[in-house]
């Protein structure tokens, strides 16, 4: 039995049969149309949520399957007092597999060690966001024909934002991989990545506060917004929360084929007047999600189609 609680869990290999499956259902959907028939997934969300939980049912149920959990801490039985680990030896008694958030770091990995069915991390606190990668990876693969050979710029909150963690991590295995990390001085990406992940493999970086001198040599720039809910006091982020915000007049220097994704949800750090750039590729990463989940699902349910 498989579990995806950290992105690298999976080999470069893995994740290129994942996303050869997402391109294979992108192409012929119906070909999958009942391969979880019978099926369970469950959905246990301790934290908010709407492309992450709403793609993983999506995806259950494009595939025939069918789906049970719950969306809020609230509204389960956490809120009496449940451990996480009886909360999931009660769900593996009722679903196949389990797509689990919540707040705090390392919850689905300590879910994992008691679980009798599959578990993939949606998203632990400040940490990881693996599903969220899978889905940027298709999304850039979809983009360029590989995962190789370019300038990709994060901005905004390094510090909480899971999915650049992940991301990152990810990519750190490709080759030709420049990392341009934009942030504002207290939201710089996290020393553990910067030393294990990025310097201890002789990896090409930068770090600048300045989204302007950064924009010309971006092959992709993944805009990411500032995590109120990590924050230790509201006055650091209302200080913070404006930092970048991506207009059309600061993508005056940002090359034509240059890809804008962001994991959403958006705040205010796109305007809504770059939706209509043809490099605004954001709600197409959305529908990528759906499909790498789907691929995700098969592959840790054992199912070939
Ligand atoms: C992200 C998350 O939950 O970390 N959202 C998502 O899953 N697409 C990003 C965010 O909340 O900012």
């Amino acid at each position: 039995m498989r579990h995806l609680i950290n992105i690298t869990d999976l080999s470069i290999e893995e994740i290129d049969e994942l996303i050869a499956v997402a391109e294979d259902i992108i192409a012929h959907p119906e070909k999958y149309q009942e391969a979880c028939k019978h099926k369970i997934l469950a959905t246990l969300f301790f934290e908010p949520s709407t492309r992450t939980r709403l793609s993983f049912e999506a995806a259950m149920q494009r595939m025939g399957g069918s789906v049970l959990g719950f969306s809020a801490a609230n509204s389960s039985s956490a809120a009496k007092g449940e451990t996480v680990s009886d909360t999931i030896s009660t769900v593996c008694r009722y679903a196949d597999i389990i797509a689990m958030r919540h707040p705090k770091e390392g919850a689905p990995y300590a879910a994992s060690r008691t679980a009798t069915v599959p578990i993939i991390n949606a998203g632990d606190g400040g940490h990881n966001h693996p599903t969220q990668t899978l889905t940027d990876l298709l999304t850039i693969h979809r983009e360029r024909g590989n995962l190789e050979n370019f300038t990709i710029g994060f901005c905004g909150d390094l510090k909480f934002g899971r999915t650049v963690h992940s991301l990152v991590s990810a990519l750190a295995r490709y080759t030709g991989i420049k990392f341009v990390f934009i942030s504002p001085e207290e939201l710089k990406l996290p020393k553990y990545l910067i030393d294990n992940t990025l310097k201890a493999n002789n990896l090409p970086y930068t770090e600048t506060t300045s989204l302007e001198e950064a924009m010309p040599e971006l092959d992709f720039l993944y805009m990411t917004r500032v995590q109120r809910e990590r924050f230790f006091n509201e006055a650091d982020y209302v200080r913070l929360k404006d930092t970048y915000i991506l207009s059309p007049e600061k993508l005056v220097t940002a090359k034509p084929t240059m890809a804008i994704l962001h994991p959403l949800p958006r705040v205010n750090e796109i305007t809504v007047d770059v939706d209509s750039d043809p490099r605004a590729r954001y709600f197409d990463q959305v529908e990528n999600g759906k499909f790498i989940r789907m691929a995700l699902i098969l592959k840790l349910l054992g199912i070939t189609v």
